[in-house]
C-alpha cells in the first residue's frame, strides 16, 4: 500500500515537471523572456551616421535611432545598451546574437530580408550626392568615370557601384571619413543618405549637396530571423512612436544637435 503511495507521488511529481517542463519551452516570448532575465536589450549600429547615430560631446551613442531603442527598452522595462561596430558586419551580428537589433538607418532591402527580418519602417530616405562647392558635378549624369566615396555596404556602396558607369568607388568605414576625403580633393563626390548628406555639409563650407534623389528607400530595424517574438514587440513600439508624431521629433532635435562639430568628427 505504501508502495502504490509512494508510485503514485512519483508519477504525480514527473507529470508536474514534465508539464511545467513545457510550459517552458513552449512560453509565446522565449526571446523577451531572455532579454528580462539578462534586465538588458543590446542594440548594433555604426555611429558616423547623424542624425540617426553619433557620438554625443560625452562621447555617447545618441540620435534618432537609440531614441526609438530607448522606447523599445522602456516598452519592455530594461535597460538599453548600443554597440558601436562596422556597418557591413551588423546584419551577421544580429544573426549570430551578439545584439538583439540592428538600428542604423538600415534601408529594407530583398537581399537583406534574406538574411534577417525588417520591423515596420520608420523612416523614408534617398541617396544624395555631395560634392566640392566648386564642383562640375551638377547632377547623377556626371558621375560618370569619376572617383566616388562610400560607406562600405550601404546602399550609397550599391548605387555607385552598380549604377555609375565606369566609377572608381573608394569604401570607406563611415561617410563622415569619405567626406573628410572629398573636401581634401582625393575624391570627386560622396553618396550617402538624405540626412547623413545634409548634416555633413551644413557641417563643412567647403562642400554642397546636389539636391537630386538617387533613390527612393525606408528605414527599419532588423532583427533575428528565428526572434518573431520581440520583432512584434519592437513594431508595436514603432508604431506608437509614429502615430505619436515622436520620430519626426526626434529627427527635427537631431537635425539641430547634430549640426556643426559632432557632425564634423
Ligand atoms: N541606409 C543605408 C543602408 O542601409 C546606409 C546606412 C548607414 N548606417 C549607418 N549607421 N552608418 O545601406
Amino acid at each position: 500500500m505504501k508502495k502504490t503511495i509512494i508510485s503514485m507521488l512519483c508519477l504525480a511529481l514527473c507529470a508536474a515537471l514534465c508539464l511545467s517542463g513545457f510550459a517552458f519551452a513552449e512560453s509565446a516570448t522565449p526571446t523577451i523572456d531572455a532579454i528580462k532575465a539578462a534586465g538588458k536589450i543590446i542594440m548594433l549600429t555604426e555611429a558616423a551616421f547623424p542624425p540617426f547615430e553619433y557620438l554625443s560631446d560625452e562621447n555617447e551613442v545618441v540620435g534618432v535611432d537609440v531614441d526609438i531603442a530607448a522606447e523599445i527598452a522602456k516598452d519592455l522595462g530594461v535597460e538599453l545598451e548600443v554597440v558601436d561596430m562596422a556597418f557591413d558586419g551588423i546584419i551577421l551580428a544580429v544573426q549570430s546574437g551578439k545584439g538583439d537589433f540592428g538600428a542604423a538607418g538600415m534601408t529594407v532591402k530583398p537581399e537583406r530580408e534574406e538574411m534577417v527580418n525588417f520591423s515596420t519602417k520608420y523612416v523614408k530616405s534617398a541617396q544624395y550626392i555631395i560634392v566640392k562647392a566648386d564642383s562640375d558635378i551638377k547632377s547623377a549624369a556626371d558621375l560618370a568615370g569619376k572617383t566616388i566615396g562610400v560607406q562600405q555596404g550601404t546602399t550609397g556602396d550599391f548605387y555607385a557601384t552598380d549604377e555609375v558607369e565606369g566609377s572608381n568607388v573608394m569604401r570607406f568605414n563611415d561617410a563622415i571619413t569619405a567626406s573628410l576625403d572629398l573636401a581634401s580633393g582625393r575624391l570627386d563626390a560622396v553618396i550617402t543618405d538624405e540626412l547623413p548628406a545634409k548634416s555633413i555639409v551644413a557641417a563643412n563650407d567647403q562642400l554642397a549637396l546636389i539636391e537630386e534623389p538617387l533613390t527612393e528607400e525606408e528605414y527599419a530595424i532588423c532583427v533575428a530571423k528565428e526572434k518573431t517574438d520581440l520583432l512584434e514587440a519592437i513594431n508595436k513600439t514603432i508604431e506608437r512612436l509614429i502615430a505619436e508624431g515622436k520620430i519626426e521629433a526626434y529627427i527635427n532635435a537631431h537635425m539641430g544637435l547634430a549640426a556643426p562639430e559632432e557632425a564634423a568628427e
